[in-house]
């Protein structure tokens, strides 16, 4: 299944590129209002991108009662609604309001780099929302985190049914004539083709650690890109800052995937799924079964 990235589409601006995906997932959603961090809040690097939106988002009232109930009937694929706050309360909250008919999966942003706020521990949080809600719930955790697996751990015994891997990681980009931030706030989350290794890492590390649905991102330009991710244990694979550049992206990686699958000598990008795992060491690997 390929999805966007979160933050990454706005989907009742572009509705012909979320149609091209097989689920969408909306731009984080606070309990308020946030105007999100001053101007300038994106640099191109060399390396990526760095955006400093500090989740900008109509809050939590407005989204429910208009965008929501837009974007049910602007698109006909399943929709994601990514949660954020700064308390488990928070988090919680807002998934006691969802309804399973419009929110097929909420994913809970634990791992925004671009707020100040410290939010709860992740695993808290998803026990609060595990009680709040019957939806699914996928928790998009941070590669900052030293041993990833072991968070990934502790929120698949919280509750959660899926990860989403991997959100931004901090980095600050510099004027060079006037060697100062680039960025209003100094730094921001990169994004982009440098991402790829520490996702796959992170998506190996997760899978291993858990044997959760992984909905794999970080860096994913081509079907090569999806491939790998699928590989290392994403049932899934999502499609972030590639989407500013090229909005052909969806139908493009998809193709893509499937020629990669033949390079690799299978019938489908499935049956390559955990195949970077070694079976011996990890009990989740489903080895494709050769004749
Ligand atoms: C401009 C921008 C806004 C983003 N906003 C969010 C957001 O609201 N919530 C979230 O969980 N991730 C957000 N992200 C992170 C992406 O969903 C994704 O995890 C990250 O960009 C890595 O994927 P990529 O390298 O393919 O872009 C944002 C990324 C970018 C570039």
């Amino acid at each position: 299944m390929l999805l966007n990235a979160s933050g990454c589409l706005d989907a009742l601006v572009a509705p012909d590129v979320a149609r091209q995906l097989d689920a969408f997932v909306t731009k984080t959603i606070t309990p308020l209002p946030r105007e999100g961090n001053a101007p300038q809040r994106i640099a191109e690097t060399a390396h990526g991108m760095l955006n400093a939106i500090g989740l900008a988002n109509p809050g939590r009232e407005r989204f429910l009662g208009e965008m929501l109930p837009r974007l049910v009937v602007t698109l006909d694929i399943p929709i994601w609604v990514s949660v954020g706050g700064f308390s488990a309360q928070d988090y919680a909250e807002t998934c006691a309001a969802l309804d399973r008919s419009e929110a097929a999966v909420i994913e809970l942003n634990l791992s925004c780099p671009n707020v100040d706020e410290a939010a709860d521990g992740a695993a808290e949080i998803v026990a609060a929302c595990r009680d709040a809600t019957p939806i699914p719930l996928y928790a998009k955790l941070s590669a900052a985190h030293p041993d990833v697996g072991a968070v990934a751990r502790a929120v698949a015994d919280a509750g959660a049914d899926g990860l989403s891997l991997i959100n931004t990681l901090r980095g600050a980009a510099l004027d060079p004539r006037t060697l100062k931030p680039v960025l209003a706030r100094t730094t921001g989350g990169l994004s982009g083709p440098s991402l790829k290794p520490v996702a796959l890492a992170a998506v190996h590390a997760c899978y291993a650690a858990t044997g959760l649905p992984i909905v794999g991102m970080g860096g994913v330009t081509t079907g090569q890109d999806a491939l790998e991710l699928i590989a290392c244990g994403a049932r899934d694979v999502a499609l972030g800052t590639v989407l500013f550049s090229d909005p052909d992206a969806p139908a493009r990686v998809r193709a893509e995937l499937a020629e990669a699958a033949e390079r690799a000598g299978v019938a489908s990008p499935d049956d390559v799924f955990a195949d970077a795992h070694d079976a011996e060491k990890h009990p989740h690997t489903r080895r494709k079964v050769t004749a």
